[in-house]
């Protein structure tokens, strides 16, 4: 691997870190040399997450929920007794909720607004000391927030809440990176289009609906595991030192 793309010596945390577009991201991480820390609220998937992980680097499950501010502080005392520092964190976990308009639920919109948006919040504001301890000038620490291409287009497929909460996150990354670029702390988006996974998974088993699905992507293709990799690493490598606040498409040009 380039010097460029190499994360040796480096810490991370991926939320959501089980399965999906987390566990892309995991993957790269560890195979660029950092040690990764992953979470989900489910202990025994973390356990074998982190295990079939540890065949490309050290990587180690906590069990959180994010679903409250208190799981966020939880996760961040847990990793406070571990580390010294924290160079990399990807804000990963996020949830939907489809519904027809006229049925479409408060407590379905408060899900996803609590842990796609508020849980980010929380996530960084608890491990903003670690986070701190980790940035330099030379090389900045890296938040990487997943976004969607859905808070840039306005094909909302009745998933109402998500849209706007990922727009929200978008925004929400701006004006973090502002007022922590000063801090050296990194923060910059990863705007998914389609990646499988199991929140994806209703639309790949249907092959009608891959198809129509697919039409729609300039490219003709979902996202391959290794392009979510790839960017995430270059994210928290040297090709992202002088990047803040940049909400990036990863759509085969569906935003377009
Ligand atoms: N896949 C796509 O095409 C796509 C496109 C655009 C954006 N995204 C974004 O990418 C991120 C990952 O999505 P995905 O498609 O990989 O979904 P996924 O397969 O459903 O994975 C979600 C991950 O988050 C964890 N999680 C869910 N609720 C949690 C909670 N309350 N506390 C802690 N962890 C929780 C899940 O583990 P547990 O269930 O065990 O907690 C799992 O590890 C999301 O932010 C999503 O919005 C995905």
């Amino acid at each position: 691997m380039h010097p460029y793309f190499s994360l040796q010596g480096r810490t991370a945390l991926v939320t959501g870190g089980t399965r999906g577009v987390g566990r892309m991201i995991a993957q790269g991480l560890l195979e660029a040399g950092a040690r990764v820390f992953i979470c989900a609220r489910h202990a025994e998937a973390c356990e074998q997450a982190a295990q079939e992980l540890s065949a490309h680097g050290e990587c180690t499950g906590i069990a959180a929920d994010l679903s409250s501010e208190a799981g966020a502080q939880a996760l961040a005392r847990d990793l406070q007794e571990r580390l010294e520092r924290l160079d990399i964190l990807v804000n990963n976990a996020g949830t939907t909720w489809g519904a027809p308009l006229e049925e479409y639920p408060a407590k379905g919109w408060e899900k996803v607004m609590q842990l796609n948006v508020t849980s980010v919040f929380s996530c960084i504001q608890q491990l903003l000391p670690l986070l701190r301890k980790a940035g330099g000038a030379e090389n900045p620490a890296r938040v990487i927030n997943i976004g969607s291409v859905a808070g840039i287009t306005a094909m909302g497929e009745q998933a109402y809440a998500y849209g706007p909460s990922k727009a929200a996150l978008h925004q929400l990354s701006r004006m973090l990176a502002r007022e922590l670029v000063g801090e050296h702390i990194n923060v910059n988006v990863i705007a998914p289009g389609r990646f499988p996974s199991k929140m994806t998974r209703f639309i790949a088993d249907d092959p009608t609906a891959l198809a129509e699905d697919t039409a729609l992507i300039p490219m003709k293709r979902w996202g391959r595991e290794a392009e979510m990799s790839a960017l995430a690493v270059a994210l928290a490598s040297t090709a992202g030192a002088y990047m803040t606040g940049a909400v990036i498409p990863l759509d085969g040009g569906f935003h377009l």
